[in-house]
């Protein structure tokens, strides 16, 4: 299974900090964002990583990252994504690196506490389809929420006024290789981007879409509240917490930094 951080976009909620530098780039406690998606991958034994990056300051990405050995990986991969095109846009990038295998997608902005390997060892037991993390949250119409019928996740809504449920929809998600078909039936949606929310609920429609509930906090970072509140988080906590149990459901760590399949 490969990996990759979507880390484009002009982050226009975070301006003036981003009119000259990349959301991404952005100090989260004592690292830049950016550090957390890669570290949270290369935490579930992911060590083939793509990094898409746009906007202002991408060749900043090369300089801060290099070969990427600073997360203990041998090298990294990085394209650029034109413009503002959405989070399913920057993924269609990604199709060659892909290679016709499954990829586990980080949105470049959220940080968590602790792993995702136990959700990523499940996704590799499900052969096929879907995976999505979801999370309980005060504020879901911030984000895309699922209407649940027990363990069946029936539809997302992305930012609605009147959520179905009090989960988000993290931005970690797992899929085959059948999102690129996907994603090139989409259409924009009404901010003009081409929308993560409608890549999952295709593979809900073909009933190829399981969920687990993310332990630990998680938050994302792309407005001044939770920027602050990541900061906060970290420094209070730490991130990206690998213990025992789950590193060997599938870490890095534990596997001696051997690469999942
Ligand atoms: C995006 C997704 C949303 C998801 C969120 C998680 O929102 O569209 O479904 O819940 O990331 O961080 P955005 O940050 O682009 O508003």
């Amino acid at each position: 299974m490969k990996g990759i951080v979507l880390a484009g976009g002009l982050a226009t909620r975070l301006r003036p900090l981003t009119a000259v530098t990349n959301k991404h780039l952005l100090p989260v406690y004592d690292k830049p964002m950016v550090y957390y998606p890669i570290q949270a991958l290369v935490n579930a034994g992911i060590s083939d990583i793509m990094v898409v990056t746009g906007g202002n300051s991408a060749g900043d990405f090369l300089k801060l990252l290099r070969d990427g050995r600073v997360f203990g990986l041998k090298r990294l991969n990085y394209t650029y994504q034109e413009g503002e095109g959405g989070i399913a846009a920057a993924l269609d990038l990604c199709e060659d690196f892909a290679e016709g295998g499954p990829v586990c997608v980080v949105l470049g902005d959220n940080i968590i506490e602790r792993n995702i390997c136990r959700a990523v060892k499940a996704y590799r037991h499900q052969g096929g389809g879907a995976k999505i993390l979801l999370k309980k949250v005060h504020d879901p119409q911030r984000f895309g929420v699922p209407e649940l019928d027990g363990r069946r996740v029936v539809r997302i809504e992305e930012k609605p006024k009147e959520p179905k449920s009090d989960y988000a929809v993290i931005g970690i998600y797992m899929y085959d290789a059948e999102v690129f078909k996907i994603t090139k039936t989409l259409k924009p949606s009404g901010r003009g981007e081409l929308e993560i929310t409608d890549v999952n609920n295709a593979y809900i429609d073909r009933g190829e879409m399981t969920w687990d509930e993310l332990e630990g906090w998680w938050t994302d970072a792309g407005t001044f509240e939770s920027l602050l509140r990541a900061s906060n988080l970290v420094a209070e906590t730490g991130a990206n917490k690998l213990d025992e149990e789950s590193a060997s459901a599938g870490g890095a760590a534990a596997a001696g930094g051997g690469e999942a399949k």
